[in-house]
């Protein structure tokens, strides 16, 4: 049997926080075993923000190496940058013409950004509907995301639905999958907030770059509670710190929650924390080992971005072609 695609992106950033770990890219290494994964470094939508050439440039290949670090295979999946496969752009200025300005307008995380922002342009308007056009130029069946893309996903799917209804069976329709255990890994020293590097307070993340001695300061300063005794429960709502902390843990030695309750049974908060700076560190020291091993190897990095674009142009022509041929833009 075919195996189900999975589609997913990430920004070319700079470095990421371990709740990027966590949420996406960990989840993204065991989503390979079962399905044929097809990721890609969105560099058209960091655009949205303005980016130093130099930087962009060099964020692209940080970032690649990163997602090849934490284990994404070149050769089972297909990791690729947006912008070296034009069909993304071309598929989404048809999409643009098949979303309706009013729902565009209800998008919360644009709504959101105008609210903080002072430069808007319309690509962060648009930014949805690009989106849309990376899932379905690859007939996706599921998008592993987290919960703040929930509603773009359920947009794509809106476009898709009305797309097909007028033209017969063009896209498959996505469905989101959401990381149950930490898809979204809260702040440290605030646990009701997403873990986000936009905080201005630099101690609420873990960078996967941060020293040991910074991880030991910023998990011992980590917001737990006042619960006498201690104990050491998986309970988000009355214990946000500690279940934060839990999943953390858990992630990382992928020790389920239930085993690591077991284990700390009769342990303090202390306790806890000290063995979660233990294994962070270690974990770590690992990844960013392996990720210099590839970062030093630019001339290997550009050889799997170019290639993945081979491919995923490939994939992504059928679709194209299938889509002009219906709306009447292909000649014979
Ligand atoms: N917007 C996503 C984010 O910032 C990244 C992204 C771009 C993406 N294209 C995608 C995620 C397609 C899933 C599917 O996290």
């Amino acid at each position: 049997m075919k195996k189900k695609i999975i589609f997913s992106g990430i920004q070319p950033t700079g470095s990421l926080t371990i709740g990027n770990y966590i949420g996406a890219l960990s989840q993204w290494r065991k989503l390979q075993k079962k399905y044929f994964c097809i990721f890609c470094i969105a560099d058209l939508h960091s655009l949205t923000i303005y980016q130093k050439k130099d930087v962009l440039n060099k964020n692209i290949l940080d970032i690649l190496a990163i997602c090849l670090a934490c284990g994404i295979s070149p050769e089972k999946s297909i990791i690729f940058v947006q912008s070296h496969v034009p069909q993304h752009s071309q598929l989404n200025w048809i999409l643009n013409c098949f979303t309706n300005f009013g729902e565009m307008k209800r998008m919360t995380q644009f709504k959101e950004k105008i609210y903080l922002n002072k430069n808007i342009n319309i690509g962060l308007f648009n930014y949805p509907i690009l989106m849309a056009s990376d899932i379905l130029l690859y007939q996706t069946n599921k998008v592993p995301v987290g919960k703040d893309q929930i509603q773009h996903i359920e947009l794509t799917r809106d476009i898709a639905y009305r797309f097909n209804n007028i033209y017969g069976n063009i896209f498959t329709i996505p469905e989101k999958i959401l990381n149950t255990n930490g898809s979204c890994i809260m702040s440290l020293t605030n646990p009701q907030k997403k873990m986000s590097k936009s905080d201005p307070d630099n101690n609420n993340i873990i960078d996967l770059f941060d020293s040991d001695f910074i991880i030991k300061q910023k998990i011992k300063n980590a917001i737990t509670d006042s619960n006498y005794p201690p104990n050491i429960k998986y309970d988000f709502k009355n214990k946000p710190g500690i279940s934060n902390l839990l999943i953390i843990l858990s992630n990382i030695t992928e020790c389920s929650i239930k085993k690591l309750e077991q284990n700390f049974k009769n342990k303090n908060y202390n306790n806890l924390k000290e063995s979660i700076i233990d294994n962070l560190c270690i974990f770590l020291n690992k990844l960013r080992k392996k990720y210099f091993f590839y970062r030093n190897d630019e001339k290997y990095l550009k050889n799997i971005m170019f290639n993945g674009a081979k491919r995923a142009k490939k994939q992504a022509n059928i679709t194209l072609k299938k889509v002009y041929d219906t709306i009447g833009l292909s000649f014979k």
